[in-house]
């Protein structure tokens, strides 16, 4: 099959998916939604993107094993500490200035990074005055991270993480081992409200003081990477912050000029005051 013919497959697949079940992967970088849809192709036995679109379109229990293809569930505790000590350094002298906070992590996946935030916010003195959002499009990811259960042999490098943060308490002050198994702490989560939402069709959330959001907008084209952005600066308060991580950058954001960069290395930037 031609490379033109498979890609014809592969945008009436992804408008399938779209207009059956409301999952907007259309703005996602093609080369990468093309990768792994053909490992889901070749997961589902089908000899091509057309034959998926009919098992998903006449089949809703393929979806969620499809989703699992569509969007990538990588994350760590703490994973690039430098980042999170840059917001223990940097950000934090800032957040304590407010007597109430809103923070929303974007793309949570399974909760690492807002349970991160949390037990950080917490070693600050910052938990009881912050609410967490955190949200993600991923059913199965939202609900694993409301359980905030992970795998035992994740914990050396969670801690190692932790510790090259500047964490100031010892990891295992947050979970308890059962088996195999870390279960963290319930009062972690007792001020994050988890929630379904899409950076590609929802709308923005209110007065933010600080949105982290790293590794998500890597997979998408660049009108979907200025559409979440707007969401961003509409969601965030005069001098509020937005953190995209190392791997992410305004660079080329139609809304770059409504940012100052605030820790280069780690893509932190703040909002300007008149917007
Ligand atoms: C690689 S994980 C990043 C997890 C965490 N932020 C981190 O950096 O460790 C990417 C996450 O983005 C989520 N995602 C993909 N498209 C999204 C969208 N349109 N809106 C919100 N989240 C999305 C995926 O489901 C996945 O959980």
């Amino acid at each position: 099959m031609s490379d033109k013919t498979s890609d014809i497959e592969l945008r009436l697949l992804l408008e399938g998916i779209f207009e059956q079940y409301s999952y907007d992967f259309r703005g996602y970088s093609r080369a990468s939604i093309k990768r792994r849809l053909n490992q889901a192709r070749e997961h589902f036995g089908c000899s091509t993107f057309s034959a998926l679109q009919e098992r998903v379109l006449h089949d809703s229990a393929v979806l969620p094993k499809l989703l699992t293809y569509l969007t990538v569930q990588v994350s760590d505790l703490f994973r690039d500490p430098a980042y999170f000590r840059s917001i223990r350094e940097l950000i934090v002298p800032h957040l304590k200035t407010y007597p109430s906070l809103k923070v929303w992590v974007a793309g949570c996946g399974s909760g690492e990074e807002v349970y991160s935030l949390a037990i950080l916010f917490r070693e600050e003195g910052l938990e009881d005055r912050t609410l967490f959002y955190a949200t993600d499009i991923n059913p199965e990811a939202l609900k694993n991270a409301e359980a905030g259960v992970y795998s035992m042999d994740r914990i050396p490098l969670f801690t190692e993480n932790h510790r090259k943060s500047g964490g100031k308490s010892s990891l295992s002050d947050y979970y308890t081992a059962a088996y195999d198994a870390a279960v963290f702490d319930k009062s972690l989560k007792k001020r994050v409200v988890f929630s379904d939402h899409s950076l590609v069709s929802d709308t923005v959330f209110a007065e933010m003081q600080f949105v982290s959001c790293r590794n998500v907008l890597i997979y998408f084209d660049l009108d979907a990477q200025d559409r979440a952005v707007g969401l961003f600066k509409d969601s965030l308060v005069r001098k509020g912050f937005l953190g995209l991580g190392a791997k992410e950058s305004l660079r080329f954001s139609q809304h770059s000029d409504s940012f100052s960069e605030f820790v280069r290395e780690d893509r932190i930037y703040q909002k300007r005051g008149a917007s």
